[in-house]
């Protein structure tokens, strides 16, 4: 690599929606149909036809994102210094993204700046869902994305393209969440959206492992296992540990990409600016993440993202025997793996 790509790399990446100007179309693939539509569906169990889904390569997702799926393990090819960042749905992945973008701007952009892109853009248009661009048949604007490019997937690591899941230049950082708070931030979120969807309805589709990208359980064991054999390339966490000490994490996470905080930049306190951008208070009240909305199939407003970001929430909205379930599905699914929450 030659000095000027090295040093572009270090002052990356830009934020997703300033280096897309919305050219290319919204053009789903259609070659998948056939594909799609002789996958098995979980109809028989759900009893709401909200929650269809499909399972493609033991994979359960919402039919209209498989297409993608299919079309991303296909085309999509790594870059050096591209960064993926790897979550189930509703485990942090707002948070996170947020962190790893400030993290690896603070360069070119201090955390401390008024002119901060996460002052005036909602975490998720600076990192991109590549699941979401694949599906609706934008992926050619990652392409366009100058390196380093940071992007984000709600994809188990068995389904994402080998250039992500084998290396060598990708890193991914991952992050998950007890499942008891994951079920019910996910509900509040969907409610926003699709109110005729019950909590119990949600909940059994975790339970069954056919909640979008699970089952939980593989996903979480996926991410674990390659964290284990590869440390210096996957990177995993948990939303409880972010919560208990954000700097520590943040400091980890600059370390794992290659770009530790210098002696300087820890007694100016950049890496308690960087938390402080990043908490849920100041992006929940910022005016970007008061109005708008993110998605294609659907729209979900930006501030449905921010809810009260805590540990033990799980405790206002399911029963006891509903907390059971999902603690002794952990207990039996994780076993002899070394994680547990
Ligand atoms: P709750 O619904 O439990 O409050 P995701 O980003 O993966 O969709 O996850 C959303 C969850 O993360 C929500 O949890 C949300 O409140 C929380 N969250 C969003 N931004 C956060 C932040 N900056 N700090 C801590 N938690 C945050």
């Amino acid at each position: 690599m030659v000095g000027s790509e090295t040093s572009s790399l270090l002052h990356g990446p830009v934020a997703f929606k300033d280096a897309d100007d919305g050219t290319i179309p919204v053009h789903p693939p259609t070659e998948y149909a056939a594909a799609v539509a002789s996958l098995p569906t979980n109809l028989n169990h759900a009893s709401n036809s909200k929650l269809k889904r499909r399972c493609y390569q033991g994979v359960w997702v919402r039919e209209e994102w498989a297409p993608g799926i299919m079309a991303m393990q296909r085309s999509f090819a790594a870059r050096p210094g591209d960064v993926v960042l790897a979550s189930v749905p509703k485990s942090g992945t707002t948070w996170l993204k947020a962190l790893i973008f400030a993290t690896m701007v603070r360069a070119a952009c201090p955390p401390a700046s008024p002119a901060h892109p996460l002052r005036r853009l909602n975490p998720h248009d600076c990192v991109p869902l590549v699941d979401r661009l694949f599906a609706v048949g934008r992926e050619a604007v990652l392409d366009a994305l100058p390196s380093p490019r940071l992007m984000c997937t709600h994809m188990p690591l068995s389904v994402l393209p080998p250039s992500i899941s084998g290396g060598p230049y990708c890193k991914i950082v991952y992050i998950c969440r007890d499942p008891k708070d994951m079920v019910v931030s996910l509900w509040h979120f969907i409610n926003r959206a699709q109110p005729d969807i019950s909590l119990q309805e949600m909940f059994e589709t975790v339970c069954e492992g056919t909640s979008n990208g699970g089952p939980f359980w593989d996903h979480i064991l996926g991410y674990w296992r390659a964290s284990n054999a590869e440390p210096s390339r996957v990177l995993f966490l948990t939303y409880e540990q972010m919560l208990q000490d954000p700097l520590d994490k943040v400091r980890k996470l600059a370390q794992f990409l290659g770009r530790p905080f210098s002696d300087t930049e820890e007694e100016a306190g950049v890496v308690a600016e960087i938390v402080e951008l990043c908490s849920l208070e100041n992006l929940k009240n910022l005016e970007v993440n008061k109005k708008g909305s993110q998605g294609v199939f659907f729209k979900f407003s930006h501030d449905s993202y921010f809810r009260n970001g805590v540990v033990g929430d799980w405790v206002n909205h399911l029963t006891p025997e509903m907390a059971k379930r999902l603690d002794a599905i952990c207990e039996e699914k994780f076993r002899g793996s070394g994680f547990t929450f």
